[in-house]
């Protein structure tokens, strides 16, 4: 069936649905996204819930609720139910599958130079106390992601390819299908980062052919902040060693011996904010309810129109290459630090964020970038708000007010 593009009827909805819009232009999507105010309510009205009739007591109530969470998820990405774990962020749940890992010294970990920082991070770590060796392949000059060196980079040793799908600060897509087909080809373990591009567009944990894959809910799928989720896939769950347990992790234990349980929960502890969690599913709701192809089409578009307005101001620089672009927005102004720029446009209520050298930190020191200005659109997002961002910019630049005319 042919995608319908998302109508003006219809963003003028979202808008209404989204009290934060009434008063900030909000390009930090990014960073967090502004929520639905359905999202906030049923936040609000569970932990209020919980202060009224007891933490155990309302769980009790909204049991179907919450287990309903782990569908949502697993509807959104293509995946089982009990291939999915609700964790805190996309950090978290990162971290409990790349440590999962039973590495030994030698092993490689193929990765690209759009990693994000705390991928870095945990690649650095394994190689220091179990020597694992990293192998980062650079983009080619265009700025995409070489498959064909990826491929020619595997050797027998090579044990998992860990790849970001959009990075943090840079506007590119990696090709996380194609690289998931030579993965299989090689029979090595895939671990996808989709924190920024979950909720920004379609993610399938079967056509992606990873093995595991790390999301939060902030970001594009418009969810409370401390939400994040992690699949697995089921063959390979029995595969990862678990790094906290509990008396959920493991439901069967005797004086001497325990056994795990047999879904990807295993990677979760009990105790966590089910008032959050149930935001979470309220926000994957909301935007299934749009359709995530739509939601990427209207993306796509405010990023193209943002960049070719970018363009057309003297003294902006946009970074963003590569053939795939994502909905962030990455630029600089002539001799002006990114911070002054972000603070200058917060004055006029427009959130952008600053782009830090160590988030993408092999790309940025490529690029010779110590921040760069980061403008992430969303679908709810106008082409008026974009338009009042590039004035706001030439402004800035030039100082007195002149209309850019698109
Ligand atoms: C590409 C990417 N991966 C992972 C993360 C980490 O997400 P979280 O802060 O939810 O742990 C971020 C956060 O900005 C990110 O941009």
């Amino acid at each position: 069936m042919e995608m319908k593009p998302i109508s003006e009827k219809e963003i003028q909805q979202f808008r209404a649905d989204t009290k934060g819009t009434t008063h900030r232009i909000h390009f930090n999507n990014a960073g967090a996204s502004l929520p639905p105010d359905v999202v906030v309510d049923s936040v609000v009205r569970y932990l209020n819930e919980e202060s009224n009739y007891g933490g155990y007591e309302t769980e009790y109530k909204y049991k179907a609720a919450l287990d309903h969470v782990y569908e949502l998820i697993a509807g959104l990405i293509h995946a089982d139910r009990d291939e999915v774990a609700v964790v805190e962020n996309a950090s978290m749940a990162w971290g409990m599958a790349f440590n999962g890992i039973d590495f030994k010294k030698g092993d490689e970990v193929i990765t690209s130079e759009m990693e994000y920082v705390t991928n870095m991070i945990g690649f650095i770590h394994a190689r220091k106390t179990l020597g694992v060796e990293i192998r980062v392949i650079p983009n080619d000059d265009q700025g995409n992601f070489s498959v064909a060196a990826l491929e020619a980079a595997i050797t027998s040793k090579t044990k998992l390819i860990a790849i970001t799908h959009i990075p943090s600060t840079a506007g590119n897509i990696l090709p996380v299908i194609e690289i998931g087909k030579i993965a299989r080809r090689h029979q090595i373990l895939y671990l996808v980062d989709a924190c920024q591009s979950v909720g920004q567009m379609p993610i399938n944990v079967k056509e992606i052919d990873c093995d595991m894959l790390s999301a939060t809910g902030r970001k594009y799928l418009r969810a409370p902040r401390g939400t994040g989720f992690l699949y697995v896939r089921k063959s390979v769950q029995d595969r990862l060693k678990i790094s906290y347990m509990d008396g959920f992790t493991a439901p069967h234990v005797t004086e001497t011996d325990f056994q795990i349980r047999n879904d990807a929960r295993r990677f979760e502890l009990y105790e966590k904010n089910r008032a959050l969690s149930l935001g979470l599913g309220k926000a994957i709701a909301y935007a299934m309810q749009i359709g995530i192809d739509r939601i990427q089409h209207r993306v796509q578009y405010l990023a193209d129109r943002l960049r070719q307005h970018l363009k057309n101001i003297e003294g902006v620089t946009i970074h963003d290459q590569g053939e795939q672009q994502s909905g962030i927005v990455t630029f600089s102004l002539h001799g002006m630090e990114s911070e002054a720029v972000k603070y200058k446009l917060a004055e006029k209520q427009i959130n952008v964020s600053v782009g830090l050298a160590q988030s993408t930190l092999v790309y940025m020191n490529r690029h010779h970038l110590k921040t760069v200005v980061r403008a992430s659109v969303h679908y709810y997002n106008t082409e008026e708000e974009v338009q009042f961002l590039c004035e706001a910019l030439q402004n800035i630049m030039h100082k007195t007010f002149i209309p850019v005319h698109f």
